[in-house]
């Protein structure tokens, strides 16, 4: 990886990162790394270090002064639809009618270049207005969306995992592929793209309902000559979603089981939702070492269920933090944790912060096995880094001002703070905001 610019830079504030799992329920675990007034040194677009603030580097460094203010790793959203801004907030459908009044007609558009390069533009902005500066992305079917957006992210030095979205049955004509084109355009494209920079090409089937049997097999072949791709895809998000995977594929065990007859089910597989496994299932991801990207504000908008975190932990299976914009309702990783806690409220269980906030950072990343370079404040990694206020307006400022503990301070910004409290975003050690 080279990042630019070659100028070192010190930003001094409150850094927050962490250095192992925290575990569920316990509010003051010991990987919790919080470094009160202290400089983050970067360097040609990479960490190198970080001291006191009190003893500041030497005056060849660029120093930006952010006291009080949070210096987290930028945030990881490992599922959301660039083409769906479009769609967010569309009122009164479960998953398969919204796709089908609201989404599908809005990705038909994105075979125009026009509309590919401007949509592409705005969410990446959008992205990193939100504090998120790596995403996991499904533009849609047509090749000219994964070239803009892969193109746009290159132009930001963001960490980018995207695909061509596989889809050639039981969609609209113009989402509609072919086994063979698919198959050339999904190797140009990873030919173009796959670790050029910081990008890298995901195999994206849309789900097992849009892809006949023949095209699951030619994903399933992608992933396997292309050992460096990830693979994403949705996976048992919806009652009547389940029921249809059932009658379209009676073969199978259960939805999962679509997948990895397929080859489709790896260590480098991201499988949006999750919500209606059993425990075979889950076992078969922890075996894999795939990871489930929750998307709470998506599984509550759209009705879809409430996802049991704790069984996928207990299992082993790695759980990252996701959007789903438009089934999500904001792009905002802050806003998904306080809707994941609520979610876990509703099931008589807590989600603390530091959980939310890890899966958003160093648990995405690890699960991406992207580790070194992205998810936390290490020397070596990327320099994507978020500048956040704790609280903005008098309601938090006063909630923040009567809050006794880390963990309640942190607690307190994650669910009532959104794009409005970002300050700066850093991507490779440029300033974007
Ligand atoms: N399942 C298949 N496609 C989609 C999509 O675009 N959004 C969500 N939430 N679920 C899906
Ligand atoms: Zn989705």
């Amino acid at each position: 990886m080279n990042l630019s610019p070659a100028i070192r830079v010190a930003l001094r504030g409150d850094l927050l990162d962490f250095t192992g799992t925290p575990a569920w329920g316990d509010v003051d675990p010991a990987c919790v790394r919080w470094r009160a007034d202290h400089g983050l040194l970067i360097e040609a677009g990479r960490i190198v270090g970080a001291r006191p603030g009190d003893q500041p580097p030497g005056d060849d460094w660029r120093k930006h002064a952010y006291p009080g203010r949070l210096i987290l790793p930028g945030f990881i959203d490992t599922h959301v639809h660039s083409p769906q801004l479009d769609v967010i907030a569309s009122y009164g459908t479960e998953l398969l009618d919204w796709l089908d009044t609201h989404t599908f007609p809005a990705e038909s558009r994105y075979g125009d270049e026009g509309v590919a390069r401007e949509g592409a533009v705005r969410f990446l902005d959008a992205l990193l207005s939100h504090g998120t500066t790596s995403a996991v992305v499904f533009p849609t079917v047509h090749k000219v969306s994964v070239d803009r957006l892969f193109e746009a992210a290159q132009a930001r030095g963001m960490r980018l995992v995207a695909g061509k979205v596989l889809m050639d049955r039981h969609a609209p004509p113009a989402l509609c592929d072919d086994v063979e084109q698919a198959e050339r355009d999904c190797t140009e494209l990873i030919e173009r793209w796959h670790g050029q920079g910081r990008l890298a090409y995901a195999v994206t089937v849309r789900f097992a309902p849009t892809s006949t049997p023949a095209q699951l097999a030619m994903a399933g072949r992608l992933c396997t000559r292309h050992p460096g791709v990830y693979m994403q895809t949705h996976l048992a998000e919806n009652k009547a979603e389940v029921q249809w995977v059932r009658s379209l594929f009676p073969e199978a065990r259960s939805y999962l089981d679509v997948y990895a007859r397929n080859q489709l089910l790896n260590e480098r597989s991201v499988f949006a939702h999750g919500i209606w496994l059993d425990d075979a299932d889950r076992a078969a991801l922890a075996d894999a070492g795939a990871q489930i990207a929750h998307s709470p504000s998506s599984n509550l908008f759209l009705g879809s269920g409430l996802f049991d975190w704790r069984a996928d932990l207990d299992a082993g299976v790695a759980v990252s933090l996701a959007t789903d914009v438009g089934g999500g309702t904001s792009l905002s990783m802050l806003r998904t944790m306080a809707e994941a806690y609520k979610v876990q409220a509703m099931r008589g269980e807590r989600l603390t912060a530091w959980v939310a906030l890890h899966a958003a950072t160093r648990g995405a990343a690890h699960a991406l096995h992207l580790g070194d370079e992205i998810g936390s404040l290490e020397a070596g990694a990327a320099a994507d880094v978020c500048v956040w206020d704790v609280a903005v307006g008098p309601v938090a400022v006063q909630r923040d001002r009567l809050a006794h503990s880390l963990h309640a301070r942190l607690f307190a910004w994650m669910t009532l703070a959104d794009d409005r409290n970002l300050v700066d975003a850093w991507v490779a050690g440029t300033r974007h905001t």
